[in-house]
């Protein structure tokens, strides 16, 4: 999955950067083309010169070279690259990376890498586990990098603990996984909804929820960068969809959004369910503003709107698979499974109104993903943008 890849492999300042050294070598021998991009202080710790020979070309780490100024473009080669992995990364360079401080070449670059990043970081064990750090992988993990977690072991202080950068082998393994993976729903449809719907009351007020979007959205650009074409129906939400793969249709209320699924359904490989949909709707619409003046109480008579799951359910075509949403406060399994089998859902991803960090407004979700055929899969807290795998690699390639 490598072959003919351009990766740039971004080297700082720390022991383990003798580590990157077999990186390159694997990633070369796996037919990639890598550009070595190194910190000064990475330059402390292994030599340019073991470098430009294993890569075939010359590393880059200054702005200009001085003789010549001649002047290395950070910006050609963001877009050059397909990758850009950062392998060791110091609690310096995650820092600044996190916070837009570029003050050398390799931070440029990274701000500048429109292809997706991968961070490996490596540091002794306090400095990893210190609350900046932390703060700043998360921040990273939030612009959708990917963290390759270090392991823990003896580390160059001889202290025990995690700060361990993960071995070359995996890192080119990830690498090669995530290619594969860019692939693997190339030429497939998938219609997706997500947040909320607003019930109007009148031109002003609305019945809504607190969905904002996120896990949908996610579910959208992880589908996109697996090679789909996304459909996103979507209720009103500040998020913003990414990828150009992904044609994002407006709606405002259950009813807008039904009639968006129902076009989009035929045309669709899968279809997942998450928006937050508004299970009533104010049964009467007043055309003005309803006034505080003259009426001391006002009722809202309600009506159910239709369930756009169970319906898309019913029009389901043997090759077409349906993921559904449950969000359950008790009897939670039992009622995912019933909601399944009643909607005829292929998959349901389950959460938990009592997992701290799941559901509503949450960068995280913490799921249980339950197939038709019975099969239960429980998965730790994650940020959204992982549930989105997770989620895409159950619905496509069951066990
Ligand atoms: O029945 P309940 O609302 O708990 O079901 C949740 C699942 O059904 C979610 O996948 C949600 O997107 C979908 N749903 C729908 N239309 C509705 C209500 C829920 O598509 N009116």
């Amino acid at each position: 999955m490598l072959k003919g890849k351009h990766i740039i492999l971004g080297i700082t300042g720390g022991i383990a950067a003798y580590k990157s050294v077999t990186l390159l070598r694997l990633l070369v021998k796996a037919g990639a083309e890598v550009q070595v991009v190194i910190t000064p202080s990475g330059k402390e710790f292994i030599t340019p010169v073991t470098l430009s020979a294993l890569s075939g070309k010359p590393v880059v780490s200054e702005f200009f070279t001085a003789n010549t100024g001649e002047w290395h473009s950070h910006v050609d080669l963001g877009l050059w690259a397909d990758a850009m992995v950062i392998a060791p990364a110091t609690a310096s360079t995650i820092g600044k990376m996190a916070n837009g401080i570029a003050d050398n070449m390799l931070v440029t670059t990274y701000l500048s890498a429109k292809a997706p990043v991968f961070v490996a970081p490596a540091m002794d064990l306090d400095m990893m586990a210190h609350p900046s750090t932390l703060r700043n992988i998360e921040a990273l993990r939030s612009y959708g990098n990917h963290i390759i977690e270090p392991a823990a072991g003896e580390l160059a202080s001889k202290l025990v603990g995690k700060g361990r950068m993960e071995e070359p082998e995996r890192i080119a393994e990830i690498l090669s996984e995530f290619f594969a993976s860019r692939e693997s729903l190339k030429g497939k449809k998938i219609l997706i909804t997500a947040g909320p719907t607003h019930e109007k009351i009148d031109p002003v007020r609305f019945i809504g929820n607190y969905s904002s979007g996120k896990m949908g959205y996610a579910l959208a650009e992880e589908a996109a960068a697996r090679g789909a074409d996304v459909a996103l129906v979507s209720g009103p939400v500040d998020v913003k969809a990414i990828n150009p793969r992904i044609r994002v249709i407006e709606v405002e209320s259950a009813l807008e959004m039904l009639d968006a699924c129902l076009a989009e359904f035929p045309a669709a490989d899968a279809a997942i369910m998450c928006a937050a949909v508004a299970d009533y709707r104010p049964a009467e619409r007043a055309d003005s503003k309803i006034k505080r003046e003259g009426c001391s109480d006002v009722e809202l008579r309600l009506v159910a709107n239709p369930d756009i799951a169970a319906t898309l359910g019913k029009a389901k075509r043997p090759d077409q698979k349906i993921a559904g949403f449950a969000l359950e406060t008790d009897n939670e399994a039992a009622n995912a499974r019933s909601k399944l089998e009643r909607k005829n859902l292929d998959m349901i991803v389950l959460n938990s109104l009592r997992d701290a960090g799941a559901g509503f407004r949450t960068d995280t979700n913490k799921v249980t993903i339950i197939s038709r055929s019975g099969s239960v899969r429980e998965f730790p807290l994650k940020p959204k943008s992982e549930v989105a795998a997770d989620i895409l690699d159950s619905l496509f390639s069951p066990e």
